[in-house]
């Protein structure tokens, strides 16, 4: 949600800032700008994305700037709303949300200060005007308590060569060393190509980055040490390496993905058994594809485990006075470990009591900082704003936690990579066909029960983001309850099988929706419901044999969906990598 690149230092600042820029798209794509230092600061902004920018930014010359790729909160996309701000000597840039910026709005325009755009952030640029006279840090110390809400800020100034300050409350924000400069971000696949060392700002610290040093700053502005550390990111992680788009990159590393995970969690230590073992209730809490993730935990937990389980979206759980006791175990689910809600949730955990345990794909991120207990997903750096091979790493991690909880052994667990390649590599013609059914279609649904269920609204939220087709995922046995009614010809239908004991419920469902002239779709893992006959019987226009999964189905089903989405998304010419008014990492809430 939004994404900040700042450098300084020997070298010229565009070529960084604009590569920088093009590897935070993924973060917010609206809008777009560079300031550059050199006798002044000169702004370049654009409404669009990076390529809309450069064929403007060919004057920038300068060995100090940053630059801003937003996803529009306060104000619509446009270039007066872009960033970077200017007010005054100094220009700015912000991700986050500023809660009180219209009282500070009202105030600085008492003492006669205009605004250009409608945004929170050029509030922030104001006020560092304002309160300026004496430079950077002195205008911060005036500046940073008046702020409420979540910010990671980067500022210039005219008067301060090679200087820039930046903070952070709430929202990520790392600094980069190299040996010819030093580099900031909002997140540390950016500045990874560049600089080798990293140091992530905890909340409320700064930073003043100047060409030859960096000085840190605590919550109080004052001096304080901070670690520079390697970071273990192969700048080939975030290039497409010939693929067409990122996601479908990350669809094809969704083995690689799952065998790292599910090596990683053998390997580590598990400090926190006996509380997952002596608890009340299991919470999961995550966001989006995350929280699918979830639904397939608690089934497993609760059928490995015998433990009561509950499943919460994280903007519902922060604001839902949840009944936590000291025996209550937390996992707070986030492949970015910085979506604001998940945080939120799992700050709340730490001060009402509980056992809070984080699962994250990004070792250095926010949410790995907050928890006592965190198990680090190995799916590498996810580009595609739509999760794919880290939902896969995330169900891996929950498969490999329960069945080591529950003296399962492992030994399942790691063939699963090998069916996964299966399904990557098998029913391209099938997929073809459905995919050009989906694009003409009205609607796509996904059906299933139990985690055929699961899988069902983890494929729907896919279709969605992607293809932007109206996709819900139903519980096969709720259909009749509503959804038959909006089962016509123009629906697609595609169903999922593999969970045995339920499978001959899910052909009444089947026969339901294609007596009602939907095109019907069925992925099995059992290959009566695949067969001629059973196609013929229900008019089934794509049957997909899936390799045997029964408990594991979740890893291996949702890949030839991930495929048929991408498939219909190139058909319809759309971006699958960066979907409308979606961002990758919700740092906002
Ligand atoms: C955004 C992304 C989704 C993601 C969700 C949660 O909405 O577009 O792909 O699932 O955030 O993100 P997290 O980083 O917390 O897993």
């Amino acid at each position: 949600m939004c994404g900040i690149i700042g450098y300084t230092g020997k070298k010229q600042a565009l070529p960084f800032l604009q590569r920088g820029l093009k590897k935070l798209e993924y973060r917010g794509y609206d809008s777009v700008g560079v300031a550059v230092q050199d006798i002044g600061v000169t702004i370049v902004k654009r409404q669009g994305r990076i390529e809309d920018l450069i064929p403007f930014t060919g004057g920038l010359v300068g060995f100090c700037g940053i630059g801003h790729t937003r996803w529009a909160t306060h104000g619509k996309p446009s270039e007066r709303n872009a960033h970077p701000h200017r007010a005054g000597k100094y220009a700015l840039v912000h991700n986050g949300i500023l809660e009180n910026y219209r009282e500070l709005k009202e105030e600085l325009s008492r003492l006669g200060v205009s605004f250009e755009s409608e945004t929170d952030s050029e509030v922030i640029a104001a006020l560092f005007s304002v309160y300026g006279e004496h430079g950077l840090l002195a205008a911060a110390k005036e500046v940073l308590p008046k702020l409420k809400g979540s910010y990671a800020i980067a500022v210039i100034s005219e008067e301060e060569k090679g200087k820039i300050f930046v903070s952070a409350n709430g929202s990520p924000l790392v600094v980069g060393k190299s040996e010819h400069g030093y580099f900031l971000s909002s997140d540390l696949p950016a500045l990874a190509c560049f600089a080798p060392f990293f140091a992530a700002l905890s909340d409320g610290e700064s930073a003043l980055l100047c060409e030859g040093g960096v000085a840190f700053f605590n919550g109080s502005l004052e001096k304080t040490e901070k670690e520079f550390v390697r970071h273990g990111l192969l700048p080939q992680e975030t290039e497409k390496k010939g693929f067409s788009s990122f996601m479908e990159k990350e669809i094809f590393e969704i083995p690689f993905a799952v065998q790292r995970t599910i090596d990683r969690m053998e390997r580590i230590p598990l400090p926190f058994e006996e509380s997952v073992r002596g608890a009340d209730r299991l919470i999961f809490t995550a966001c989006g594809t995350a929280y699918h993730s979830c639904l397939v935990a608690k089934w497993l937990a609760e059928n490995i485990l015998r433990i009561p389980c509950e499943c919460v979206l994280a903007s519902e759980f922060r604001y839902n006075r949840p009944l936590l006791t000291a025996k209550t175990v937390v996992f707070a689910v986030s492949q970015s470990g910085e979506t604001a809600d998940t945080l939120a949730c799992a700050k709340m955990v730490k001060e009402t009591g509980g056992t809070l345990i984080g699962v994250t794909n990004v070792a250095e991120s926010s949410l790995s900082r907050i928890t006592e207990y965190c198990l680090v997903t190995v799916a590498g750096v996810e580009i595609g704003v739509a999760a794919t091979k880290s939902y896969l790493s995330q169900l891996s991690c929950f498969y490999a936690l329960f069945y080591r909880l529950g003296n399962r052994g492992l030994f399942a667990c790691k063939q699963i990579p090998f069916y996964e390649n299966k399904a990557l590599f098998s029913y391209e013609e099938e997929l073809n066909r459905l995919a050009k059914r989906c694009q003409e279609a009205k609607s796509v649904f996904f059906i299933g029960r139990g985690l055929d269920y699961a899988v069902a609204v983890e494929a729907a939220l896919k279709m969605k983001e992607i293809t932007y087709r109206f996709a819900e995922g139903y519980a096969a046995g709720e259909l009749k309850h509503g959804t038959l009614a909006l089962i016509d010809e123009d629906s697609v239908v595609i169903a999922l099988v593999t969970q045995s004991p339920l499978a001959e419920k899910m052909e009444n469902a089947v026969a339901q929706v294609s007596s009602r002239g939907a095109k019907v779709a069925l992925l099995s893992d059992d290959d009566k419901y695949t067969s001629r006959e059973f196609c013929e019987k229900y008019a089934i226009e794509s049957a997909l044999l899936l390799p045997k999964g029964e408990e594991f189905s979740p890893l291996v089903a949702i890949i030839p969906i991930q495929r048929l989405v991408l498939k219909v998304a190139n058909l319809l010419s759309l971006d699958p990598d960066k979907p409308r008014n979606l961002a990758k990492s919700v740092t906002v809430e």
